[in-house]
C-alpha cells in the first residue's frame, strides 16, 4: 500500500519501497510535512509536528498567528501569511497584492499516475507500479484551487511531486511563482551537492555544507544550462559515496529553473525546486489550469551511490520511452568533429565506407547540409537541403550510405533562426525578440518563438519534408544558443511572462510530434554540448549529448557528475581525434574507446585519415562495447574514483542486476612514481560467491575478499591508460 491514509489524525502517508514521505493537515487547515526519511512503522506522527510546545498553535493562542505560520512545516507554503521563508506559491490578484492563502480541502488515492498536461514526467509501468495522492487546497479568497499530486513507487525509494493551480473563481488572476515541490527537514545538518559547469564542462561536482540563509542555482536562460543542472542533493555530513543518508532532487524541464536550501534562524532547512519566478507570469482566466512540472525525490541511505542508482532504474525504467529504451544503440560515425562544415556527399561517404568496413553502423551528417550553410553564421531555419555543397540530393547520399549496410542519421536545430536565412527574410518577427529593441546574437543566431504554434507547423512541415525524401533512422536535435531579448509579438502585454514556459512547452509539444510520427527514429538531444542534459529531454530522447568536450580524461569528469543522477545508457560519449580539438590533450586511442564505451559509443573522427594502428583497433573496441553494452545499460553502476577529489585515477563498475557479473574499469590518469601497485575495493558484488577475471579463469576470490580487501592494480605504466576486467561469478 504505497499511500497510507489516516483519517482520524488527518495523517497521509506515501511509501516508496524503504521509504516514508508523511504529510498532515496542521491546525487552521495547513498543509504541514511531517517526515521524508526511512519507512517506520508508526500510524500517527503528529507529535513530530511539536504543536502542544508550540504556545503560538492557533488553537491555544490565535494572538501570534504569525509566529505559527513563521515555523510550520509547510508542504506548499504561500506568500504573504507570515511564512517568512522562500514560500513555493505567490500571485498577482486583481487588486495588484500578492497574498495567498491555501487551506487543506480534500483528497483522493488512485493507483498509477496522471500524465501532466504538455509535460514530460514520470509513469507507472507494470514491473514498476505506483500509487497517487492527491491533495487539494482551496484559497476561497482568490478563488485558486491548489491540488498537490504525490506519487510514490513501490519498488524504487522514489517520491514525485507536482502541482496544477486552477482558478475557480469568477475573475482572471495572475501566477507569480508556482515551485513545484518544498521540503521543510527538521535539521540544518546537511551538505548540498550540485551539478555547475560551463561548455565543455558540465556538470562538476560541488559539495559544500548549508549555512543560514539561502543558497541556490538556477537558470534564467531558457534552458537548463551548462552552467547549472536541475539536480541537489541534500548529503547528511557523515554520508558519502557509499553510506549516510541522502535525499537527491531532480526536476523533469528542460528551462528555467530554480532549487534552493534555505537554513532558517531555528536551524531548519527549507528545501524548494521549481520554474524560476524570476521574469515568470501566467494569467489564468476563469476555470483555467496551469501544471507545475514535476520534481522526483530519491531518498538513500546508502550515501550517493545508493542515490544514484535508483534514479538509473526510475529513468530507464520509467521516464525514457520508444523503442530504443531497452535496446543496444547502433555504434555511430558522427563527422563533426572530422570534417566541420567542410564536407560534400564525396567526402561522406569515403567515411562511410570505410567505417563500415570497420563495424560501424551509422553515419550522422551534423551541421551544415541544408540552406546554404558553410559556417555557423546561416541558414538555421532553411531546412532544405544545400545540394550545391552537397553535390548529390539526400536520397542519394542516404542510399548510398545504406548500401554499405549503414543506417543514416542527421542533424537539426529547429529552435533556431539564422539572420542570413530566407525564414527570417520572410518573417523576421518569428524570432524572440522586444519589439523596437535590437536583437542580441549568438552564434550568429537568434531563437525561434516555439510558443507560436504557427511557427512550430511551419519548422516541422520543414523536417518532415526532408525525413520523408529518405531513409533517416537517427536525429540529433541541437539547441545551441540561450534567450535574450524574450519577448513574443503574439502575446499580449500582461502575457509576456509566460513566454519563457511557453517556450519550453512549445519544444516539447513539437519532440512529442516528431517521437509519434517517427517511432522508428532514434532522437538524440544536444544543446552545445550538454546543457540540455535533463529528465524533461530524456522523456523524449534515450540519450543525451553529454559534453562537446570529447577529451576522454576530461569525460571521466563529467560522465562521472552527470552519473550522479543520469544513467549511462543516456549518455552521448564518442572516440575523437588527438591532439583533442577542445584541450589539446593527446590519449591513447584504446583509453578513449574505454571511455565511450560506458555511454552509448560511436567515433566522432575521420577515419580515413586516422593512422592505421587506430584504424585496426576500432573491430576490437566494437567488438568489447558489444560485448558490455548490456551489461553496462542495464547494471547497477558503482562509482569507485572520484576525480574531483584524486585526479590520479578514475575507477568504476557496472554490475549485474543478478549479480552474476561485473565489469571493472580503471584509467590511471597520472602515473605514479615509486609505487608498484594501487589497492581497490571493489563494490556491488554477492559477497558469498566466488568470482574469478575472464583473462585468469585459475584465480577465484569470494565478493567478500574482492569488496573488502580489493584487488591490485599495477604494472600500468605511463598516464592516461585505462584497463577492463570482466568478472564473472562462479
Ligand atoms: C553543437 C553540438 C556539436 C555540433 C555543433 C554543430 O556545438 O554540440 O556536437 O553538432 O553544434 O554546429
Amino acid at each position: 500500500m504505497p499511500v497510507i491514509c489516516n483519517e482520524a489524525a488527518q495523517q497521509f502517508t506515501l511509501r516508496a519501497k524503504n521509504t516514508d514521505y508523511v504529510l498532515k493537515v496542521a491546525p487552521c487547515g495547513y498543509l504541514a510535512h511531517v517526515y521524508f526519511g526511512p519507512s517506520v512503522p508508526d500510524a500517527d506522527l503528529t507529535y513530530l509536528l511539536r504543536l502542544g510546545e508550540n504556545p503560538w498553535t492557533p488553537e491555544q493562542n490565535d494572538r501570534d498567528r504569525a509566529v505559527y505560520m513563521d515555523t510550520l512545516p509547510f508542504e506548499f507554503p504561500c506568500y504573504g501569511l507570515g511564512d517568512y521563508r522562500e514560500s513555493a506559491f505567490r500571485i498577482s490578484a486583481p487588486d495588484g497584492t500578492s497574498t495567498c492563502d491555501l487551506r487543506y480541502k480534500s483528497y483522493r488515492v488512485y493507483s498509477g499516475k496522471p500524465r501532466l498536461e504538455g509535460l514530460p514526467a514520470t509513469f507507472a509501468t507494470e514491473e514498476s507500479p505506483c500509487e497517487t495522492l492527491e491533495i487539494v487546497l482551496l484559497d476561497e479568497y482568490a478563488g485558486l484551487e491548489a491540488t498537490l499530486i504525490y506519487t510514490a513507487f513501490e519498488k524504487l525509494d522514489v517520491i514525485t511531486r507536482s502541482v496544477i493551480i486552477k482558478n475557480v473563481g469568477e475573475q482572471p488572476c495572475g501566477l507569480a511563482r508556482v515551485y513545484s515541490a518544498c521540503v521543510d527537514f527538521d535539521t540544518d545538518k546537511f551538505d548540498m551537492m550540485t551539478l555547475n559547469g560551463s561548455w565543455a564542462r558540465e556538470r562538476a561536482v560541488e559539495r559544500a555544507p548549508l549555512h543560514h540563509g539561502k543558497q541556490s542555482v538556477d537558470s534564467l536562460r531558457g534552458e537548463s544550462s551548462h552552467q547549472n543542472n536541475p539536480f541537489a542533493a541534500l548529503c547528511a555530513r557523515n554520508a558519502d559515496e557509499d553510506s549516510g543518508e541522502v535525499f537527491g532532487f531532480n526536476f523533469v524541464y528542460s528551462g528555467n529553473f530554480k532549487l534552493q536550501a534555505e537554513v532558517t534562524q531555528h536551524k531548519k532547512t527549507r528545501f524548494i525546486m521549481g520554474i524560476n519566478d524570476t521574469d515568470f507570469g501566467w494569467l489564468l482566466d476563469p476555470g483555467e489550469s496551469f501544471t507545475a512540472p514535476e520534481v522526483v525525490m530519491v531518498h538513500s541511505s546508502e550515501g550517493l551511490g545508493g542515490m544514484s542508482r535508483t534514479f538509473h532504474d526510475l529513468y530507464r525504467g520509467n521516464l525514457i520511452r520508444g523503442e530504443y529504451r531497452d535496446k543496444r544503440r547502433p555504434i555511430l560515425i558522427n563527422n563533426w568533429e572530422a570534417t566541420y562544415f567542410n564536407f560534400n556527399t564525396e567526402k561522406l561517404i569515403s567515411i562511410a565506407r570505410e567505417a563500415s568496413k570497420l563495424g560501424i553502423e551509422m553515419l550522422v551528417m551534423d551541421d551544415g547540409w541544408f540552406g546554404h550553410r558553410d559556417s555557423d553564421s546561416s541558414s538555421l531555419g532553411d531546412w532544405f537541403v544545400y545540394e550545391k555543397k552537397l553535390g548529390t540530393s539526400l536520397r542519394y547520399l542516404v542510399d548510398e550510405v545504406n548500401k554499405l549496410g549503414m543506417k543514416f542519421g542527421i542533424w537539426f536545430e529547429p529552435e533556431m533562426i539564422s539572420p542570413d536565412s530566407d525564414l527570417y527574410r520572410a518573417h523576421p518577427d518569428w524570432a524572440i525578440q522586444v519589439k523596437g529593441r535590437p536583437l542580441t546574437r549568438c552564434r550568429d543566431q537568434y531563437v525561434l518563438d516555439y510558443s507560436r504554434k504557427d511557427v512550430r507547423d511551419y519548422v516541422y512541415s520543414m523536417m518532415r519534408g526532408i525525413l520523408d525524401s529518405a531513409n533517416i533512422e537517427y536525429i540529433k536535435w541541437d539547441m545551441n544558443r540561450q534567450l535574450t531579448e524574450v519577448g513574443s509579438s503574439a502575446l499580449p502585454p500582461e502575457r509576456q511572462k509566460e513566454l519563457w514556459h511557453r517556450y519550453v512547452l512549445g519544444v516539447y509539444e513539437l519532440m512529442g510530434r516528431l517521437t509519434e510520427d517517427y517511432p522508428h527514429i532514434l532522437l538524440e538531444n544536444c544543446s552545445g554540448g550538454g546543457a540540455r542534459f535533463d529528465p524533461g529531454m530524456l522523456y523524449f530522447s534515450p540519450q543525451i549529448w553529454c559534453s562537446d568536450d570529447t577529451d576522454a580524461i576530461e569525460r571521466l569528469k563529467i560522465q562521472y557528475g552527470t552519473s550522479m543522477c543520469y544513467p549511462c545508457s543516456a549518455m552521448g560519449a564518442h572516440v575523437s581525434d588527438c591532439p583533442n580539438h577542445t584541450v589539446g590533450r593527446t590519449t591513447p586511442f584504446e583509453t578513449r574507446g574505454h571511455v565511450a564505451m560506458v555511454g552509448t559509443f560511436g567515433y566522432e573522427l575521420d577515419v580515413t585519415k586516422i593512422s592505421q594502428y587506430e584504424r585496426d583497433l576500432i573491430p576490437g573496441q566494437i567488438a568489447e562495447f558489444n560485448k558490455y553494452n548490456a551489461l553496462v545499460r542495464t547494471g547497477d553502476q558503482y562509482r569507485i574514483g572520484n576525480m574531483f577529489e584524486d585526479n590520479s585515477f578514475d575507477a568504476f563498475m557496472f554490475v549485474a542486476k543478478d549479480k552474476s557479473e561485473a565489469l571493472f574499469e580503471f584509467v590511471q590518469v597520472l602515473g605514479r612514481p615509486n609505487q608498484r601497485s594501487r589497492r581497490i575495493m571493489l563494490k556491488g558484488l554477492d559477497p558469498e560467491a566466488y568470482y574469478y577475471d575472464e583473462q585468469k579463469p585459475e584465480v577465484k576470490l569470494s565478493g567478500a575478499a574482492l569488496m573488502n580487501c580489493g584487488i591490485n592494480i599495477g604494472g600500468i605504466w605511463g598516464d592516461y591508460k585505462s584497463l577492463l576486467i570482466h568478472f564473472i561469478r562462479v
